[in-house]
């Protein structure tokens, strides 16, 4: 069966950027369709002219900012009978590529996650009767897709798969972290997840540890130098705002109370760090003068994003940098990602060290 149905899932309010982003992606890889999606659902239904399979091949899953988690999709089941959906669900995923793991998933909104514990139940039912049925491979075994169960309701659900090296390994993408007590505030698991995300897990301590420098820009009241410090590493902390006094106890902090607009680092450092809450542009182009001089390896930046035409807001800051960057002959990799613990903004990586 030829599958031409994509979902995209995305934090609720983000459906339309999630949808204009991978239409741009699409008609990059050459295929064509149009999305549907009701505002505040948290997922986007791509229908493409072509083979949804294909195309979740061609587009890299790395470089979509605003979808979470993608699979190609069977056609939705709307009507499954409350006592027996097995027996419509199992023969229908015969259909699909080999898998050896099967994701539960819904929509994430209040509503969605209401669910979550039903997905649960029926994704392990269904993998265990697939794998009686020798049609799901063991857990443990090496598949190149990986199925997705996606639960509206009792009665209406979404089936797919995705390539297991081009997708998520988290169900829903969602990286759960735990809060750390002992950090100043909530903001410090953007910092976490953002090097989840952007640095392999292999590379942390080459990359984070090993007594490195850096320097953050709006540190106040310190989440994000808190995990600074707890890798390692010496921070200058710019803010006018108080930093939190066990981080100032640690010895490995030092507070400027200045403009980040205007602070110059004394000589580069390792990693630089930006939650500066100001326009997306003023801040890009910040980020752009800190990379042309060289003052620092890596940064981790937020952009906080305006009211209307985030998607668009998001492509002139990404572009103004790459294009700055160019011009002056410099090698980089830049990134971006709409993080579970980002809300009305995105996190970007700038890597330098390719130079
Ligand atoms: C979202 S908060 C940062 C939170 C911090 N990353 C944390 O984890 O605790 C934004 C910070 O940017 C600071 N800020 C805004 N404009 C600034 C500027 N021009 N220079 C320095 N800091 C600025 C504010 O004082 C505020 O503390």
């Amino acid at each position: 069966m030829l599958l031409n149905l994509l979902l995209l899932q995305c934090r609720a309010g983000f459906e339309s950027e999630c949808a204009a982003e991978f239409m741009q992606h699409c008609v990059d890889v050459g295929q064509s369709g149009f999305p549907r999606f009701d505002a505040q659902s948290g997922f986007v239904l791509f229908e493409l002219y072509g083979d949804a399979l294909a195309v979740i091949q061609a587009v890299s899953f790395r470089s979509l900012i605003f979808t979470r988690q993608w699979c190609a999709c069977l056609p939705p089941f709307e009507q499954l009978p409350a006592d027996d959906r097995l027996s419509v669900l199992l023969p229908a995923m015969t259909e699909l590529p080999v898998c050896a793991e099967l994701l539960a998933e819904v929509p994430d909104t209040t509503a969605g996650r209401e669910l979550l514990p039903f997905a649960g139940k029926l994704a392990s039912a269904m993998a265990q009767r697939l794998r009686q049925q020798g049609v799901m491979l063991p857990r443990k075994a090496r598949a190149d897709w990986r199925m997705h169960l996606f639960v509206l309701s009792g009665r209406h659900l979404l089936l797919g798969v995705s390539p297991r090296r081009n997708g998520s390994t988290l169900e829903m993408g969602i990286r759960r972290l735990k809060f750390p007590g002992a950090a100043p505030s909530r903001s410090t698991l953007k910092l976490e997840e953002a090097w989840h995300w952007f640095v392999p897990r292999a590379e942390w301590d080459a990359r984070l540890g090993g007594g490195k420098t850096a320097v953050d820009l709006g540190a106040a009241p310190g989440g994000w130098t808190w995990q600074l410090v707890r890798q390692g590493m010496f921070v200058s902390a710019v803010d006018n705002g108080p930093m939190a006094e066990s981080l100032m106890e640690t010895g490995q902090v030092t507070h400027h109370r200045e403009d980040a607009f205007g602070f110059a680092p004394g000589k580069p450092v390792d990693w630089m760090v930006c939650d500066v809450a100001d326009k997306p542009a003023r801040v890009a182009e910040l980020m752009l003068q800190w990379a042309l001089q060289g003052w620092c390896q890596e940064m981790i930046f937020n952009l906080k994003l305006p009211m209307k035409k985030r998607y668009q807001a998001v492509q002139q800051c990404l572009e103004e940098i790459a294009e700055g960057l160019e011009a002056a002959g410099i090698r980089f990799q830049l990134s971006a990602r709409h993080l579970y613990h980002d809300r009305e903004e995105i996190t970007c990586h700038l890597d330098l060290r390719v130079s």
